[in-house]
């Protein structure tokens, strides 16, 4: 695939080997030794790797970019910021209102914020107010769901391995070594857009519920979305049992719409995370809710402790700011929405094409491609899609100069500079690349 004729990027391989475990700084980094991507640079929606390709880039490091890479409009602030205030102080600034007040006026489920630096700080800062608030420490939690690498959430149910035809749930295993027994003791997991399996956990553990956490649409597992009806539900059914509903927009928020997946259903969670787009690439994160939660988090002998050194850091909040400035003050959220609309079509019509059932999940922004008859509805439902066949697409797409992660749980990002790419060229490589994938597959 790309590293066929990529001497430099093995050359890069070879001394990152020596330097890191895998060869990568992030696990998820390595596409094994022939297929590890090194880049030398990225712009809009292109990025180009050490041996002089060129991609159009629908993977976005997985979801911050949604203006553009090196966007001036942010990044020209981000210079201003640390040019005449500076990078960091161990104190406050008026940036830390400028950009909680931003967000307010995008999001009404928002009274009270604090900053994290990344999505995983943000769910652990979230869960530890929920817990605070409500005296209570379980955690329902919905398969195919992520939310970021601590040990806590780093539970998830095996339905790679996961025999269909067998009634029993998948089994409920770590993403590997080093993560104690003890942290599952506090979480179970129910199937997305299953009631009754909602009840049941209700029934059995709903005074020790502290929160239900949960991804709106599952950016980690094909954007595979809750319905209407199921996001009511979790609203309710929270509300009857005095327990939170903490919605993770790590992904949603500031993508599929200004105020998020809560905007699209009109539903609002009490606590909510946010990072990626809201700093279209620079670590900026938080969390932030109903302001009696949030004032939790105090020096109060019950109060929640929250903070760290590069919490609002003037790098990430400036950034924050010029990104919401800009996603409040234009068009850019209708850009994002248009392109990933005719794009959805193009490769409906090149799947049409070549006789492959298909279904789009997830909105116009980060879309999940499914190979099959239905809309999956959960995790187990992804199961029964053509996965392999989407991921052998994937992978002639790469070698074709479009990239994007080769595995169907990864939706299709699109940024505001993907309105200017060639849709044309995209269909012709979309269409060579199903017409090669369908050949071996049948091989
Ligand atoms: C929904 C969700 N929550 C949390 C995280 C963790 O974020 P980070 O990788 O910034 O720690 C991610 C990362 O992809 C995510 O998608």
């Amino acid at each position: 695939m790309t590293n066929t004729n990529k001497p430099n990027g093995s050359a890069m391989l070879e001394r990152a080997h020596q330097n890191m475990p895998m060869g990568v700084a992030d696990s998820y980094r390595y596409w094994g030794e022939d297929n590890t991507v090194f880049l030398s640079s990225m712009k809009g929606c292109t990025i180009t790797d050490c041996d002089e390709q060129t991609f159009t880039d629908f993977r976005l490091a997985y979801g911050p970019i949604i203006l553009g890479y090196r966007d001036e409009r942010i990044d020209n602030a981000v210079v201003d910021a640390i040019t005449n205030i500076g990078s960091i102080s161990g104190f406050s600034t008026g940036l830390d209102s400028d950009v909680v007040e931003l967000i307010k006026s995008l999001c009404p489920n928002i009274e009270k914020m604090r900053f994290a630096n990344s999505g995983t700080e943000a769910v652990i800062g979230a869960v530890r107010t929920a817990r605070g608030f409500t005296g209570r420490n379980k955690i329902v939690v919905v398969e195919g769901g992520f939310h970021g690498l601590h040990d806590e959430v780093m539970w998830k149910s095996d339905v790679d391995n996961w025999d269909v035809a067998n009634e029993k749930d998948p089994a409920i295993i770590p993403f590997g070594a080093g993560i104690p027994d003890s942290t599952k003791d506090h979480q179970v997991s129910v199937p997305l857009n299953n009631f009754d399996a909602l009840d049941a956990v209700f029934k059995a553990f709903g005074d020790d519920i502290a929160a239900i956490l949960i991804e709106p649409i599952m950016g980690n597992c094909g954007s595979i979305a809750s319905t209407q009806e199921y996001m009511q539900k979790l609203r309710d059914i929270c509300d009857a049992n005095g327990s939170l509903l903490i919605l993770d927009e790590v992904k949603t928020g500031f993508r599929v719409a200004k105020g998020g997946a809560q905007e699209l259903y009109g539903i609002h969670a009490d606590l909510t995370t946010y990072a990626k787009a809201m700093g279209n690439g620079y670590p900026v994160a938080g969390f932030g809710g109903r302001a009696d939660v949030m004032d939790t988090i105090s020096f109060a002998k019950n109060g929640v402790t929250h903070g760290g050194t590069y919490t609002a850091n003037m790098v990430a909040l400036s950034a924050a700011k010029a990104t919401l400035t800009v996603l409040k003050e234009t068009d850019a959220l209708a850009n994002v929405d248009k392109v990933g609309r005719d794009i959805q079509e193009l490769l409906s019509r090149v799947f049409t094409k070549h006789g492959v059932e298909h279904r789009f999940a997830g909105p116009d922004s980060m879309f999940g491609v499914h190979f099959g008859s239905e809309v999956p509805q959960n995790y187990r439902d992804w199961k029964q899609t053509n996965s392999d066949l989407y991921t052998e697409f994937a992978m002639n797409l790469i070698a074709n100069g479009v990239m994007l992660e080769p595995d169907s749980r990864e939706p299709w990002f699109i940024c505001e500079a993907h309105k200017d790419m060639d849709l044309a060229w995209l269909e012709q490589v979309a269409d060579k690349s199903m017409a090669d994938a369908i050949t071996a597959h049948n091989a």
